[in-house]
């Protein structure tokens, strides 16, 4: 039975005094049946590792450079977010994707080298409402997964997968619990043709998963957890996303 995981994408969002609130509503009403995590932006890493310290929730990054430290403006490297005590970083967001330009290239080499720190890279996937609608939803995905099991080799069942149907991030549209499970599953053949590890991976699925769509969602054979942006802004829904994954 795979341990489900929950994470929290915060996004550009938050402040010293909001953080602090949210975590505090976070830790108040542990323990949870699931590993939970919360991926906050870049200048809140240090308060939230204290924060949390001591408590069984992790924390993490949203994105991280594909690069080794070096002359790289603005850029945060994988050995930086260990030195934080990041236990995982989000790459290939849609929206790095989409408002970045990433290729599926530049998205592998980022699992790469959060993999090659230590870090578990939650690597995202999924398609447009235009891609759907043109029937190339599993196209699509297979070949953003494929660029990251090729590039992480033998190392491919460390990193953990989220689903995100594009169209459903942010917008209040959920896919139903059979549109999800069925990518999933097929997510999970194309990492079990990889990897022996494919029945211990996690696979999770991300866009507008809320309290009250979460325990369909999660119940779903090859849904692993959440990645939650929206709801987990807010202890008690994210808490009670929490509570139906565990
Ligand atoms: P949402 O975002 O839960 O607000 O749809 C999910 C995500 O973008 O990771």
């Amino acid at each position: 039975m795979r341990r489900k995981l929950v994470a929290g994408n915060w996004k550009m969002h938050g402040n010293h005094r909001a953080n602090a609130e949210l975590l505090a509503g976070i830790i108040g009403v542990r323990p949870f049946g699931c590993d939970v995590a919360v991926c906050v932006p870049y200048p809140y890493l240090s308060e939230t590792a204290v924060a949390l310290a001591g408590s069984d929730l992790r924390w993490g990054a949203q994105d991280c450079s594909a690069h080794e430290p070096g002359a790289y403006t603005g850029e945060v490297s994988a050995a930086m977010l260990a030195e934080f005590g990041c236990r995982y970083v989000i790459v290939g967001h849609s929206e790095r994707r989409q408002y970045h330009a990433e290729t599926d290239q530049l998205v592998a080499d980022k699992a790469k080298a959060a993999l090659a720190c230590g870090i578990t890279p939650i690597v995202c996937v999924g398609e447009t409402l235009a891609q759907r609608e043109a029937g190339q939803t599993e196209a699509v995905v297979k070949r953003q997964l494929s660029a990251v099991i090729h590039a992480l080799g033998h190392c491919a069942g460390e990193m953990v997968v989220a689903y995100e149907p594009v169209w459903a991030i942010g917008t209040g549209r959920v896919a139903t619990p059979d549109q999800a499970q069925s990518v999933h599953a097929l997510l999970r053949a194309q990492l079990g043709a990889a990897t022996a590890h494919a029945g211990d991976m996690k696979i999770l699925y991300g866009g507008s998963m809320k309290p009250d769509n979460a325990a369909s969602l999660l119940s779903q054979p090859d849904i692993d957890g959440g990645l939650i942006g929206g709801a987990s802004l807010k202890a008690a829904d994210f808490a009670a996303i929490c509570r139906a994954a565990g």
